[in-house]
């Protein structure tokens, strides 16, 4: 596949098939998401892969506590957020045969001096968030479809995902991503702003 058309095609996934995703389809993923750039080459990130039925129905569970905790911070009425809760608890939203929990370790650094603390940190999440991408990319090729969870960094969320991933605490989480072939059909999404009003030359 070329690049171009994986970018393109790559959207937001929420609903998958039962059907599993393979070690080896993971594994792809992996070796495509390792080939990010990392800050200071520390590759400082771990993939933790809940693929057994207890892992995933808890993290399926605290994925859809943290979009219910979401939607209430963005004021949506009480009915709207009744019908989401059936979308995800009901219609199987979020359900995916697999989910990749991407961490950075805090404790591994390059610079090491306080004053560094907020950009190592920066750093680390960013290239994390880069591995995703590329995760993301080569998923397409691979006829998956993915979604970056972020409401598990909700305080009380987070510190669940790391123990279910039996971490200790200078693991931080950067994203959840379910992982699954897409059930119906993918549209990619249209963008708001066209490439003019966010392109400015100086
Ligand atoms: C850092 C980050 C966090 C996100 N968190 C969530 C999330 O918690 N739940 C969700 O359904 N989508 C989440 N998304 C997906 C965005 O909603 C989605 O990328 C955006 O609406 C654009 O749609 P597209 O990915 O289909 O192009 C997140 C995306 C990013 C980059």
């Amino acid at each position: 596949m070329e690049l171009n058309e994986a970018i393109n095609l790559r959207t937001s996934v929420r609903y998958f098939m039962e059907e599993p995703v393979s070690d080896g389809e993971i594994r792809a993923l992996i070796e495509a998401a390792i080939r990010a750039p990392t800050a200071s080459g520390l590759e400082n990130w771990l993939f933790v892969v809940f693929k057994s039925d207890e892992a995933r129905e808890k993290i399926y569970e605290l994925i859809g506590e943290g979009m219910e905790e979401y939607y209430r911070a963005v004021n949506l009425p009480e009915e709207k957020i009744k019908k989401l809760r059936g979308r995800i608890f009901e219609g199987g939203m979020f359900r995916a045969p697999a989910y990749i929990a991407v961490f950075i370790n805090r404790d591994v650094r390059f610079l090491k001096g306080k004053e560094f603390d907020d950009v190592e940190f920066l750093w680390s999440a960013e290239s994390a968030a880069l591995a995703i991408e590329n995760l993301m990319l080569k998923a397409v090729e691979l006829g998956l479809g993915t979604v970056y969870i972020g409401v598990t960094n909700f305080r009380g969320i987070e510190e669940k995902v790391r123990e279910l991933a039996g971490l200790g605490e200078e693991w931080a989480l950067v994203g959840v991503i379910p992982v699954g072939r897409p059930r119906g059909e993918v549209k990619p999404r249209k963008r708001k702003k066209s490439v003019d009003e966010v392109l400015r030359f100086v």
